[in-house]
């Protein structure tokens, strides 16, 4: 097999060797550390894919969508958007750049003003970017509020008035005030109902068939991931450990990471009943540098070499990469 992540067709967004380290620890006393948050990350996302970013709390998925969208500042590495180097950019062709590339929150109340009406928090965007005429704006807000499923009446209501769900609507619709090309969905329905989650899932796909837009959508749950991702990476410690079409990740996945994260998942069909794995062990700290493979510790299958040399993610099969030296 050839080919790397990054020389994937049709790429909008290419990231390399991203690594994003925060300092840890005094460095007055002992020695100065780094909490390697992103350590080496290849991927791409393709025009009006969604890609699904999954992996336990605290493995860097954060982390690793707000540095493409230069919200954190990356360490090391490279972003390219649409053939721009995101990194190299400063003041106004970042700002620009920003305006194509939108970020949306799992937790909407905090970036909703709420002494704010519903129409005017909408409409901000509208005015500050001039995207429409003045009096065009009232008529923009309406169809936005359609396209995620709200009745125009909500223009004057405030963000108290309303549920979780109707609240992510809101900053959905604000977001797509923008017209952006990219969005990094974080945990978009983490916070809301289970009962509320599948019609924001379901506003999400429409909008990104509809407008074409490329997504990456970032999820501890593997099961809301495969509902709205065309591809998934899984991330493991800051790296990726495994890339595919969603089927391939979750029909025939090849990392031992995966196919413990996907054994905790209730299959819908009882006839295709997941033998559980249980991982031993905690959750990895990001503290320092690991040698050899970071999943040595949990993985049921670490041989001598694994905790030697650290795998590469790359091609086993087409279009599928995993890191691990026995796949
Ligand atoms: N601003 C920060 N300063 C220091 N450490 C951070 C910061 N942001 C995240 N981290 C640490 O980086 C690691 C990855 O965090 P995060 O990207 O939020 O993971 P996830 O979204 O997968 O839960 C965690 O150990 C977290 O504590
Ligand atoms: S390289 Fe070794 S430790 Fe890492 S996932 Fe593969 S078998 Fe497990
Ligand atoms: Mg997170």
């Amino acid at each position: 097999m050839s080919g790397t992540v990054a020389d994937s067709a049709n790429a909008l967004l290419t990231v390399s060797g991203l690594e994003t380290y925060f300092p840890f620890g005094n460095r007055w006393f002992g020695k100065r550390e780094w909490v390697r948050a992103v350590d080496g990350v290849d991927l791409t996302v393709r025009r009006g894919e969604v890609l699904g970013l999954v992996g336990e709390s605290g493995c860097g998925k954060t982390t690793l969508g707000r540095s493409v969208l230069r919200l954190v500042e990356p360490t090391r590495g490279a972003v390219d958007f649409d053939g721009v180097d995101l990194l190299s950019l400063k003041g106004r062709g970042l700002r620009a750049m920003r305006r194509r590339m939108q970020i949306i929150f799992q937790d909407p109340y905090k970036s909703l003003s709420p002494r704010m009406q519903i129409g005017q928090i909408i409409a901000e965007p509208l005015r500050l970017h001039r995207i429409v005429p003045e009096h065009e704006i009232e008529m923009r807000v309406q169809g936005l509020l359609t396209k995620v499923g709200l009745e125009p009446y909500f223009m004057s209501r405030y963000p108290h008035e309303m549920s979780g769900g109707q609240r992510q609507r809101i900053a959905i619709a604000r977001t797509l005030a923008l017209e952006p090309e990219f969005i990094v969905a974080d945990e978009p329905v983490s916070a809301l109902d289970v009962s509320v989650q599948a019609g924001i899932l379901n506003i999400l796909l429409e909008l990104q068939r509809g407008e074409g837009l490329a997504m990456l959508f970032i999820s501890h749950d593997l099961a809301v991931v495969e509902h709205i991702a065309d591809r998934v990476a899984v991330m493991y410690r800051g790296k990726i450990v495994e890339l595919a079409e969603t089927d391939r990740v979750i029909g025939s996945p090849l990392h031992p990471y995966t196919q413990a994260l996907l054994s905790a998942v209730p299959s819908i069909d009882p006839a295709t009943k997941r033998k559980r794995i249980r991982l031993p062990g905690e959750p990895p700290s990001p503290i320092g540098a690991v040698v050899g493979c970071p999943f040595a510790p949990r993985c049921p299958e670490a041989q001598g070499v694994c905790r030697e040399s650290a795998p590469a993610l790359e091609p086993k099969a087409a279009g599928h990469f995993a890191a691990c030296h026995f796949r």
